[in-house]
């Protein structure tokens, strides 16, 4: 006989109708908690110690390799090249830098990661939901548990751990403290002054020969630069980006500026050729007016009147450097320039 035969075998039965009941209740119906299975550190005192063990070896080989990093930072040259197999030919200092900062933090990682799995509690916690508010027997009882917590970390207890991952942790920003050092040593008076000196003589940049006074004509430019730096010298470009000079020599009665007047020569005046909005080289001169451009942002200045800014968008007037003439006839710096030469940077500082 089939159920469409018999209704009644369709009817629930009272099990089919008790569970119904619940589900009407309860959806996601608690399934309960397993019973908790102690771990051999729970219940073994000497296991429980070698695991204390490994993780202060963990925070002390934490605590080597962050002090190899410095001493790697020291030791190695930036320069030295190593073969690693397999890596091949790599260089010394970061390959070092990178092994030892990595196994620094990997240690305190897994130190902290085998003293949660192997010591502190894993008692199963059954938390009531609740409202979000939080009543002042609930603040209570959260303290009490994160005591309880601290109690059973054995954070307080366990001093070896606790002192090894302070040492640890400690140690670990050392690594990032001394890459700071790479920053470079600090600039000190070097952006302030150029190797300009009383008593260097002003050599022609094209023909690498000391410049008379006749050798400088009305209406002409000519550029600069100290005795003794040459072209092929280490420090060539770092010097003379800021010792380059350019001399015009203009008619002393069309000389505007006193100060400039009393520090040229028969005319003959020398200014930074550094241009002090964002320092290119000034290149081009107007002998009618005595302008000079820069031809970056076309900043005009007038050598005429103490270089001062007459267009554009350059914040001050170029730097003169005071000349004489040597008692063989030779042009010659009385000193440096009196004022940061190049862009109007330094106004801020
Ligand atoms: S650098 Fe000379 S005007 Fe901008």
């Amino acid at each position: 006989m089939s159920s469409q035969e018999n209704p009644e075998e369709n009817l629930p039965s009272e099990q089919d109708k008790a569970h119904g009941t619940e589900l009407a209740k309860s959806p996601f119906a608690d399934p309960g908690l397993p019973p908790h299975e102690h771990r051999i550190q729970d219940v073994d005192e000497r296991a429980a110690k070698r695991s204390e063990r490994v993780v202060a070896f963990l925070f002390t080989l934490s605590m080597l390799a962050t002090v190899a990093f410095i001493a790697s930072f020291v030791a190695f040259p930036v320069g030295k090249i190593v073969y690693i197999w397999p890596f091949g030919h790599v260089s010394a200092l970061n390959f070092s830098l990178g092994l030892t900062l990595g196994l620094a933090l990997f240690c305190i990682g897994a130190g902290a990661v085998h003293w949660g799995r192997t010591l502190m509690s894993d008692e199963e916690m059954v938390d009531e939901r609740h409202d979000i508010e939080a009543s002042p027997e609930v603040k209570a009882q959260v303290l009490a548990d994160f005591k309880q917590g601290a109690k059973e970390s054995a954070f307080g207890r366990r001093k070896l751990i606790r002192n090894s991952m302070f040492g640890a942790l400690a140690l670990v920003p050392l690594s990032g403290v001394v890459l700071l050092r790479d920053l470079g040593p600090l600039p000190e008076k070097k952006l302030r002054t150029t190797i300009w000196a009383k008593g260097k003589r002003l050599v022609n940049m094209n023909t690498d020969q000391p410049l008379r006074a006749s050798d400088i004509a009305v209406g002409s430019l000519t550029f600069a630069k100290p005795e003794g730096l040459e072209e092929h010298d280490e420090d060539f470009q770092k010097e003379i980006a800021k010792a380059a000079l350019m001399l015009v020599r203009i008619q002393p009665d069309e000389i505007k500026d006193k100060r400039e007047l009393d520090w040229s020569h028969q005319g003959i005046v020398a200014y930074s050729k550094i241009c002090t909005h964002v320092g290119c080289p000034i290149s081009l001169y107007e002998q009618q007016t005595h302008h000079v451009l820069c031809p970056c942002h076309q900043s005009t200045f007038d050598l005429s009147d103490g270089a001062r800014v007459i267009f554009g968008p350059a914040g001050h007037a170029l730097p003169q450097l005071r000349i004489g003439v040597s008692s063989e006839g030779y042009l010659e710096a009385l000193g440096d320039f009196d004022e940061p030469v190049g862009p109007a940077f330094w106004e801020r500082g």
